[in-house]
Formats: structure tokens, C-alpha cells, sequence
């Protein structure tokens, strides 16, 4: 009995930390997605955001990483796929790119 017991408990406590919905799972992905998180050059909320600012040849520059909540997902897709100039590869599967386009475009 103190087994049967043991092992409920033990279960639903492992529930409770793997079913997590698919929105906490996106906004998981979204700020940590195997390698520097999204967040860091689009903003919390795919809002866009300076990166940096820099002088080249005498010329003041800016490093912008750019709003990425409005694009259709085959061109959030393709970005993802081929790659971005100043944007790390990340080789993400098709669902954890959906994952990051749903959290892109919730509701709020
Ligand atoms: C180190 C900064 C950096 C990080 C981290 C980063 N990006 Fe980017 N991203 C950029 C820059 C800079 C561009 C613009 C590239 C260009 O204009 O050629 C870009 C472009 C994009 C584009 C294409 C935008 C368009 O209008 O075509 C998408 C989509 C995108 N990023 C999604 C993501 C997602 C999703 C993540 C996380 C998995 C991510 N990026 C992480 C810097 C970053």
C-alpha cells in the first residue's frame, strides 16, 4: 500500500513537470533554442531591437535584428532555414519552428 502510494505520488509529480503547455514549451524554445536565445536580437516579443551600435570607417552604424512577429511562417520558416547574416544557424525542426512562430503570434 505505502508502495501503490509512493508511486502516485511519484507520477503525477512527474506530470506536473513534463506536460507543460505548448505556449510555455514556445516561450521556452523562443528564449533558449539550443544556442543564444531569440530574444537577445528581436526582443521579447519578436518587436525588433538594437543589438548594437558600432563606427565603421568613421561611419556610425547600428546592428539591428528586425521585427520578426509579422511575417508569414513559409519566410519565418525559410529565414530559419537558409540562415541570416548576423543571425546564428540554429538547424531547428519544422515543429519547434512552428512552435517559435505560435509564440510570435499569440494573442496578447
Ligand atoms: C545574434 C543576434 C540574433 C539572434 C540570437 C537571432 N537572430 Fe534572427 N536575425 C538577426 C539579424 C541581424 C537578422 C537580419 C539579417 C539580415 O537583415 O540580413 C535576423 C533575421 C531573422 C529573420 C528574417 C527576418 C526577415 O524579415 O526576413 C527571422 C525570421 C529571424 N531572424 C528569426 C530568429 C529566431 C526565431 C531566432 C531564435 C531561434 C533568432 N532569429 C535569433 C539576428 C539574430
Amino acid at each position: 500500500m505505502k508502495h501503490l502510494l509512493l508511486l502516485f505520488l511519484s507520477l503525477s509529480l512527474y506530470a506536473e513537470s513534463t506536460f507543460i503547455t505548448d505556449m510555455e514549451y514556445a516561450a521556452q524554445l523562443y528564449k533558449n533554442p539550443r544556442g543564444i536565445g531569440c530574444h537577445n536580437c528581436h526582443g521579447d516579443f519578436g518587436k525588433g531591437k538594437l543589438i548594437a551600435k558600432y563606427k565603421h570607417k568613421g561611419i556610425k552604424r547600428e546592428l539591428r535584428g528586425p521585427q520578426i512577429d509579422d511575417l508569414p511562417f513559409d519566410v519565418f520558416y525559410e529565414a530559419l532555414s537558409k540562415g541570416q547574416k548576423g543571425m546564428p544557424r540554429y538547424y531547428l525542426t519544422k515543429k519547434e519552428v512552428q512552435a517559435l512562430f505560435l509564440f510570435l503570434h499569440q494573442d496578447n
